[in-house]
């Protein structure tokens, strides 16, 4: 019978921080989340037979969310590295993002990562792009928990540059051409994965086989293709 069949469903929580246009942000409109991984985790749900609860939260607590069990998946544009392999099991590379540099539009002092020695950066505190940021040398980095906050900062003055991955750099800059600009291209090559915790092997599966699924149907293409172009 059906409805039994849907009402086994496991349902399993699921952590992003929504300020990371086009793969998480709320939609304005509706108020709802989406973007890329929030339809990408609905759509592994649907071809593997479990149903997803989305929980918003800072993006520097899901690592360890995922790794303590309080939350299943954390699926929130995270890079694969080393650090945090030690703490939580990821799926195989879903995207291939990297990092990128924003600007004020009026900039004219920086041209590249070599102009950021000794500026101001904004990043997102605990990603990629705050750990890239503290190479820089003479910087000063400033946290931010929102990546919108962050950008504001850079617009007002109060930072010179955002260092912050590059598709989503794209989008913010895209919706507003006039405030802010990309320079120097793709720093560093990084690739997303979705974290379970440790030895949690059984989710992992599901996870890595609904991927390969919707790699062959189409419907990875489809979300691609939708938030990301071509
Ligand atoms: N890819 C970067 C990292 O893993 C940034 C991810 C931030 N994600 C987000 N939803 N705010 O550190």
């Amino acid at each position: 019978n059906g409805a039994e069949d849907e009402n086994a469903k496991p349902k399993y929580t699921v952590a992003f921080e929504a300020t990371f246009a086009p793969f998480e942000f709320r939609d304005e409109k509706t108020g709802e989340f989406t973007g890329f991984d929030i339809e990408l985790i609905k759509a592994i749900g649907e071809v593997e037979g479990f149903d997803v609860e989305l929980k918003e939260m800072g993006f520097q607590g899901i690592v360890a969310a995922v790794k303590t069990g309080n939350i299943d998946i954390g699926c929130s544009g995270i890079t694969i590295k080393e650090d945090r392999l030690k703490e939580v099991d990821f799926s195989i590379p879903y995207y291939q993002a990297g990092l990128g540099i924003v600007v004020r539009a009026n900039e004219t002092r920086i041209n590249g990562v070599e102009d950021l020695k000794g500026k101001r950066i904004a990043v997102q505190i605990g990603t990629t792009g705050a750990d890239f940021a503290r190479t820089i040398e003479g910087a000063t980095v400033i946290d931010f928990d929102q990546v919108t906050d962050a950008l504001m900062e850079v617009k007002n003055g109060g930072a010179d540059a955002l260092v912050n991955d590059y598709p989503v750099n794209l989008y913010y800059v895209n919706k507003s051409p006039k405030d802010y600009k990309m320079v120097g291209g793709i720093l560093e090559s990084e690739y997303y994965g979705i974290a379970v915790r440790k030895g949690n092997t059984e989710l992992l599966e599901k996870i890595n086989s609904g991927l390969m699924k919707l790699k062959e149907n189409g419907e990875y293409a489809r979300l691609y293709k939708k938030w990301i172009g071509v």
